[in-house]
Parts: C-alpha cells; sequence; structure tokens
C-alpha cells in the first residue's frame, strides 16, 4: 500500500508560529511534527509517501524531509495544494500517486504511538476509520453508533454541537480506489471544505465503512493546547521520564 500524508492548510490555529514555518514543520519534542505521521506509516510498512501541502512555506518542507530516506522512505514525493480547501480536496490530488491502488490517509498533525499495520495488512476494499475515545468530542470527526449494533457506525457528524459518542475520528484511513470517485461527488460545508467526514459518510451509505480502535496515545497538533500534550507525551515517552511530571498534561 502507498502512503499520503496530509499537510496543506495555514495553520492559522496557531498563528504566529506559523507565521514563520508550516505548522507540521514545529517541534513535537525532539522531532518536526510531519516526523512523526512518517513514522507511523513507514512502521506500517508503507515507504512510498506522497506529501501534499501548500501555503507560502511548501518550501520548507524539502529542506526538511530531502529524500526521507533518514525515515526509512523509499520514494517520496510532494504535491502542493492551492488553496486551503479542506482534507478531501488535499486528497484529491493523490489519484495519479495511487494509481489504483488501495492508500493509507495520515494527516499531518496527527501523532500516534499505536501501529495500524494489521489493519493494513488485513485491508481489501472499502474504508477504514480509526477511532480513539476522548474528553473533547465536539472538536473532531464524531461516529454514531447503531442504537440495535454497537459494532455499526451509522453516520459521522462533524464537530457536532452535541456529540453521539465519546469517540474521535481520527485523522488516519485507509481507502481503495473509489475515494476518488467519491471526492468528485462532495460540495463545500459550511465551512468552505471538502470534508473528509462526507467522503467517509459515503462509504457508510455503502455498508463499506469498517472501524478500530486506536490503542496508544493518540492527539492532533492544531491548537496551542493539543500540540503542547502531543510535545509533553513524546517528551515523557522519549525521555522515559516519570510520567508524574507530565500526567497534568495528558
Ligand atoms: O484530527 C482529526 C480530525 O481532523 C478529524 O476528527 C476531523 O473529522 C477532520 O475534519 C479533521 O479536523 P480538523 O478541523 O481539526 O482538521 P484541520 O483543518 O486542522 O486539518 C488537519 C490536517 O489536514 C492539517 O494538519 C493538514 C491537512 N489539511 C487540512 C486542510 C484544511 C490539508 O492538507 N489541506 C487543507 O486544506
Amino acid at each position: 500500500m502507498k502512503g499520503v500524508v496530509l499537510a496543506g492548510g495555514l495553520g492559522s490555529r496557531l498563528y504566529p508560529l506559523t507565521h514563520a514555518t508550516n505548522k507540521h514543520l514545529l517541534p513535537v519534542y525532539d522531532m518536526p511534527m510531519v516526523f512523526y505521521p512518517i513514522r507511523t506509516l513507514v512502521q506500517a510498512g508503507i515507504t512510498e509517501i506522497l506529501i501534499v501541502t501548500g501555503g507560502p512555506h511548501a518550501g520548507d518542507f524539502m529542506g526538511v524531509l530531502r529524500n526521507g530516506k533518514e525515515l526509512g522512505v523509499t520514494h517520496l514525493e510532494y504535491a502542493y495544494q492551492d488553496n486551503e480547501g479542506g482534507i478531501a480536496a488535499a486528497l484529491s490530488l493523490c489519484e495519479d500517486f495511487a494509481d489504483n491502488e488501495n492508500i493509507a490517509v495520515i494527516l499531518g498533525d496527527n501523532t500516534t504511538d499505536a501501529s495500524i499495520s494489521d489493519a493494513v495488512q488485513r485491508f481489501r476494499e472499502g474504508a477504514m476509520v480509526f477511532l480513539r475515545q476522548v474528553s473533547d468530542p465536539e472538536r473532531f470527526g464524531v461516529p454514531v453508533f447503531d442504537a440495535e449494533d454497537a459494532s455499526r457506525i451509522i453516520a459521522i457528524e462533524e464537530k457536532p454541537d452535541q456529540p453521539k459518542s465519546n469517540y474521535a475520528v481520527t485523522g488516519l484511513y485507509l481507502y481503495d480506489a473509489r475515494v476518488f470517485d467519491f471526492i468528485k461527488t462532495l460540495e463545500p460545508s459550511a465551512r468552505g471544505e471538502l470534508e473528509i467526514t462526507d467522503v467517509n459518510n459515503a462509504y457508510i451509505e455503502r455498508g463499506e465503512l469498517q472501524w478500530a480502535e486506536l490503542d496508544g496515545f493518540w492527539s492532533d497538533a492544531g491548537t496551542f493546547e493539543s500540540l503542547f500534550r502531543s510535545n509533553v507525551f513524546w517528551a515523557q515517552r522519549s525521555t522515559g521520564r516519570a510520567a508524574e511530571d507530565f500526567d497534568a498534561y495528558l
């Protein structure tokens, strides 16, 4: 399977930090943020990777990642997203790279110590999302479970005022090649973006969305709080320092 890291957008929630560089190149403890999602893919055996980025600092990626070899990437491509049209708009730029094969997609500001290796090996068709219980589901895509069969997701709601579960749909997804056809049918949402949640709902309508729970730490890093939480977790993990030094932030 090939992999895609979506690292576009302006990172405006992190201004003034993101005036000088792209959000995904900001430090998360001792590495640039984008190293973490790349490592998650490489650890799952995915070493052909396309990075989609955009905005005024897109060129900085090449200086940091070069050809990706240091991270175990065997083939690294870059694509430029012209506007900040949403996650599904960024993904639409990956059709030629995917070349009718299944793809693993990860958001460039998501870090996790969980492995997606088994899911990647088992995945054949349809779509797969990875869920994680959170205390603030209203910040995320939130799955609605079937009242009669709790293993079935009947819809995903994007940033609902009243979440119907306490799970977040994390920014890791597996898709078959039909994903690009579904994106072509999307209309911009109220926030003016092509939403990845609408893509996932297209698979749900066809009964073809599978899910798994991520086992371990997961966080986005698009706000000061979540960026700080990610830094604290990875500092703790890398240094082996006592948990109580950091627990207040996890
Ligand atoms: O972190 C998981 C959440 O990510 C999911 O639960 C939501 O369903 C999903 O919509 C998304 O929510 P956010 O609103 O937090 O996404 P954000 O706009 O922060 O974008 C996340 C990443 O996606 C960003 O780090 C880079 C990439 N992106 C985003 C946009 C808007 C792009 O590559 N291009 C874009 O135009």
